[in-house]
């Protein structure tokens, strides 16, 4: 059997080197009985692949390759690096972490190496480079992961020299950089590099940025060792990628990004039940990092190990997932992992095999999965999703944010999916991409939400978007510092005023909410915050579409919400933080004004996505999120792929019931 690189993949993560190779038979029919066209592999087999240092032993994985393929079953090959075996540890302590307390992480867990140790460094070459040599060739592997879900933040005496040997290359000067510090401020001006520490919670903001901006670049040079060392061994079409998590917020994951082909993600649910509206918004993430479609490298077969309650998500549930996933432009779904391990940390986690080798009851459930995602696979393969919704997501603003809450509830991921869910909601498809993207003609909205750091080339980007016609929605918390985490030396939003035509007055942390009335949202609530905005130049064309009620008194009758027109685009600047009816009719009604409708109207928890394929047609894939049956109207005669039924009018879509639908 030969194996397909360009499909819509499905699979697990697979261990072969947890069993004897006589149990591999047994497990690839049952894959193969399942339509899995994936396995990744490797990533944490550091101990079995360089048992004694310097020798290696690859054969064993080379044969559960070529067993899978002969099954036709691909290969994904994750590099060992986040679980380095214990004659590593041992030999070379100064390879470990070092945590913010001075302790230094032990052995027999993961990802617990010094991200900028040379040793570890010279050791990840190597080891990267022999399975370079050894499976780079190797037809059957069609993409390669590096690690496994970077995480630590070391603090150690390698990192804090590299951390001000990194400083010297930003800064022109410690002059420069103490003027950009403000480091007269309790005396904390810098005579020498070497004075500057590894901030810890609670120090100066342009510290503190500087240095999360250093732990990006400290896995991003780590991550090009490991591309160096295996690039020059694939062939063009084989795909290296990271399989990141979600909102993680330790690094830039746009950084990460740049040097991979494809990113990919990891997909927990944990206690409970799957949000769409939440778990639509990682996806959308995930698929911003290379603004193109990606991978789920990993989510949950029913249920984790993990959790408070580590539930089973409901029958139907995951394959309602599935279909979620591809429905935002994943291109594959995994799940962690096949079989139950009889030891180790994680025996307890969902899996597809059981301790005894037997399918588990969710085993079936896979497997109509992937009958389902083979069906179709040729249809969806080469699609995208198509939004005229941008969210901006910065990392920057949200670091700056994090440690000056100044409402202990105010929570930059929170504040930005108060944008999102509303618009998912509804079927409205978003991008959430990075703030520092073109935007112009690509997209109607654009929503810039608490983009705190504000960067010449955003101005540019956001005034060039306005001009030529886009809508702008800035927020509460915009626009305030600039890229060293400075105060901008003026009131917000900045130099962006120049599009507002308001500026902010005064910011108000809310102890209880106030009331915010106007045409647009009716009448809401602000809650947790409010900001007070007034009109810099009257007769232009503005409009105050909402002001508060009265309230603490600085705030009553005062400009909550501002629409300003400016060229043939417009600016809204959100002072408030709206109750989420509020929110849910300020978002309609921008979205109905610039033009950006929703896939198809739904009943409340039904969702439709929709994949463009390469010949311009749509597909709708519509998902019934709820465990009761629930009917939608289709206005023009469809086929679904699944059932293989055509049709117009009523569909009624099971517990969990989904379609996938194209206009015949
Ligand atoms: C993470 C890891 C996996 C596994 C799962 C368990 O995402 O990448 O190796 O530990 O969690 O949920
Ligand atoms: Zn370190």
């Amino acid at each position: 059997m030969n194996i397909t690189p360009k499909n819509i993949h499905f699979g697990a993560a697979y261990y072969p080197e947890h069993w004897s190779e006589d149990q591999w038979h047994e497990d690839i029919r049952l894959m193969k009985e399942a339509h899995f066209t994936v396995v990744r592999m490797g990533e944490f087999a550091w101990s079995t692949f360089e048992p004694v240092e310097n020798e290696f032993n690859l054969g064993w994985m080379d044969r559960a390759i070529n067993l899978l393929a002969e099954n036709g079953i691909a290969t994904v090959m994750g590099t060992p690096t986040a679980a380095p075996p214990a004659w590593l540890t041992q030999k070379y302590p100064d390879t470990l972490a070092v945590d913010q307390d001075g302790k230094k992480r032990e052995h027999g867990r993961r990802c617990h190496y010094c991200v900028n140790s040379p040793k570890y460094h010279e050791l990840t070459r190597r080891i990267v480079k022999h399975m370079a040599e050894y499976f780079g060739p190797n037809t059957h592997i069609i993409g390669w992961q590096f690690d496994n879900e970077y995480s630590t933040v070391c603090y150690c005496d390698t990192c804090r020299e590299k951390f001000q040997q990194y400083l010297m290359g930003k800064f022109e000067s410690l002059d420069d950089l103490n003027n950009h510090w403000t480091t007269a401020y309790w005396s904390q001006t810098y005579t020498s590099w070497d004075q500057i520490p590894i901030p810890k919670t609670g120090h100066n903001p342009g510290l503190m940025l500087a240095f999360q901006q250093f732990v990006s670049h400290s896995y991003r040079e780590y991550q090009k060792i490991q591309i160096n060392e295996l690039r020059p061994h694939l062939s063009e079409e084989v795909w290296v990628t990271h399989n990141f998590m979600k909102w993680y917020p330790t690094y830039d994951h746009y950084e990460l990004s740049a040097d991979l082909d494809i990113a990919s993600w990891d997909w927990y649910v944990g206690s409970g039940h799957n949000d769409y509206t939440e778990s639509g918004a990682a996806h959308d993430l995930v698929r911003g990092f290379k603004q193109r479609n990606f991978w789920v490298m990993e989510t949950q077969p029913a249920n984790v190990n993990w959790a408070p309650i580590s539930n089973q998500v409901n029958k139907g549930e995951s394959r309602a997932m599935a279909w979620h996933a591809i429905g935002h432009g994943a291109d594959a779904v995994l799940y962690w992992q096949w079989r139950s391990a009889l030891n180790g940390q994680e025996q307890y986690h969902g899996t597809l095999i059981d301790q005894s080798g037997q399918p588990r009851p969710f085993y079936e459930e896979a497997a109509q999965i992937g009958s389902e995602l083979s069906k179709v696979s040729g249809l969806l393969v080469d699609s995208q999703v198509t939004a005229k919704v941008a969210i901006l997501n910065d990392y920057n603003s949200r670091w700056s944010l994090d440690w000056s809450r100044q409402h202990q509830d105010f929570d930059y991921v929170k504040h930005l999916l108060h944008y999102y869910k509303p618009l998912a909601a509804r079927n409205i498809p978003v991008d959430i991409i990075s703030a520092d993207s073109v935007l112009a003609k690509k997209y109607r909205v654009v929503i810039a939400p608490a983009l705190v750091i504000l960067t010449p080339e955003r101005i540019k980007n956001l005034t060039e978007f306005v001009e030529k016609g886009g809508t702008l929605i800035l927020t509460i918390r915009s626009c305030m510092k600039d890229e060293f985490n400075s105060l901008l030396p003026m009131r917000q939003p900045g130099p962006l005023s120049k599009i507002t035509n308001i500026e902010v007055e005064e910011y108000y942390p809310l102890e209880t909410p106030v009331t915010v009335i106007g045409n647009m949202i009716k009448n809401g609530t602000s809650r947790l915050w409010a900001e007070r905005l007034r009109i810099i130049e009257e007769g232009k064309l503005s409009n105050p579409v909402a002001r508060y009620g009265s309230h603490n008194g600085w705030l009553d009758g005062q400009i909550a919400i501002n629409v300003n027109l400016c060229e043939r685009g417009m600016v809204y600047y959100v002072g408030a933080f709206l109750d989420e009816f509020a929110q849910a009719r300020m978002l309609e009604y921008i979205c109905n004004i610039s033009r950006v409708k929703p896939v198809l109207e739904t009943p409340k928890g039904v969702e439709v996505c929709s994949r463009v394929t390469s010949e311009g047609k749509e597909v709708l894939i519509v998902i019934n999120h709820q465990s009761y049956e629930q009917k939608i109207m289709i206005p023009w005669v469809a086929h679904d792929f699944l059932s293989g039924y055509s049709g117009k009018g009523q569909v009624k879509l099971g517990p969990y019931g989904v379609v996938v639908l194209m206009q015949e």
